[in-house]
């Protein structure tokens, strides 16, 4: 399995990453097939497989056990976990006790965090502790009560030196990468040259040093609508839905199952069933 060196490397050689969301077995060990670089267990797992509205209802053991899932059909990936909404902010005891939770219980090999400001310390100690973390700026879904919706961060010029410098923060704090999310393309790829460590796009552009999208937008597998910065590559719906459809059907006209679908008790035990 790839270390978090191994990402460093990728961007010095300008070798791009590619990173997707998973959220269970099958996902985790179809997104390995295709060989993506990082597996993200997101807490977007709210939405996408628990039908929340956001992402705020989404816990630590909600984490653990789909990171597990994820693990076992992906053994070879790197797995990253994102730290639910509010599992990193009362104290730095609570949040040192949940990241272990996390990375011992659920097998993630770096946890994702959201924000900079008062989460910085929590990077850092966490890194001392020997737990990669990568950080995660821009959009940041957990605080979408505080942004007012779900809206491209860092547009005006003074925004986007507030971001610069908390991506540099995060850089310090010992982050090994940093997702950016819904953020103008200029911006993303001013923060990527100005790091060392990995930039990891969401709606941020062609300039960042990786690329992340979710597994089910990527298929269009249970969305209604993707996003502007989405581009979709199959369509998981049609192919699901016909096939539900059909054995719906078979089933009413009596065509599934048929005898070739069934056991078989020789004649002599059936004429026993019956004498
Ligand atoms: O939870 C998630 O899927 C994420 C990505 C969008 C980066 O955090
Ligand atoms: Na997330």
């Amino acid at each position: 399995m790839k270390r978090s060196g191994h990402f460093l490397k990728m961007k010095q050689d300008d070798e791009k990453m590619v990173m997707v969301t998973a959220y269970d077995y099958p996902s985790a060990k179809l997104a390995e097939q295709a060989g993506v670089d990082m597996i993200l267990v997101g807490d977007s797992l709210g939405m996408v497989v628990l039908g929340y509205e956001s992402t705020i209802p989404v816990t630590v053991d909600d984490m653990i056990h789909h990171s597990k899932a994820v693990k076992r059909g992906a053994p070879n990936t790197f797995v990253v976990t994102d730290m639910p909404f509010m599992s990193y902010h009362s104290s730095l005891e609570e949040t040192m006790k949940n990241a272990a939770k996390i990375i011992q219980t659920g097998n993630a090999d770096a946890l994702k965090l959201e924000g900079a400001d008062e989460v910085l310390e929590k990077i850092s100690a966490l890194t001392k502790a020997g737990v990669p973390i990568i950080a995660h700026l821009g959009l940041t879904p957990q605080s979408v009560g505080v942004l007012g919706g779900y809206k491209v961060q860092g547009k005006s010029a003074e925004s986007a030196k507030k971001l610069i410098e908390d991506a540099k923060k995060c850089e310090e704090a010992g982050a090994i990468a940093l997702v950016l999310e819904c953020v103008p393309h200029q911006v993303a790829k001013l923060v990527t040259e100005t790091l060392g460590i990995p930039t990891i796009g969401i709606g941020a552009g062609p300039d960042t040093d990786g690329q992340v999208l979710v597994y089910h937008d990527v298929i269009n597998y249970g969305v209604d609508r993707v996003a502007k910065f989405v581009k979709t590559y199959g369509n998981a719906n049609e192919l699901i839905r016909q096939a539900l459809e059909s054995y719906v059907s078979e089933v009413k006209t009596r065509d599934f199952p048929a005898l070739q679908h069934s056991f078989t008790m020789n004649d002599e035990e059936v004429n026993a069933l019956y004498g």
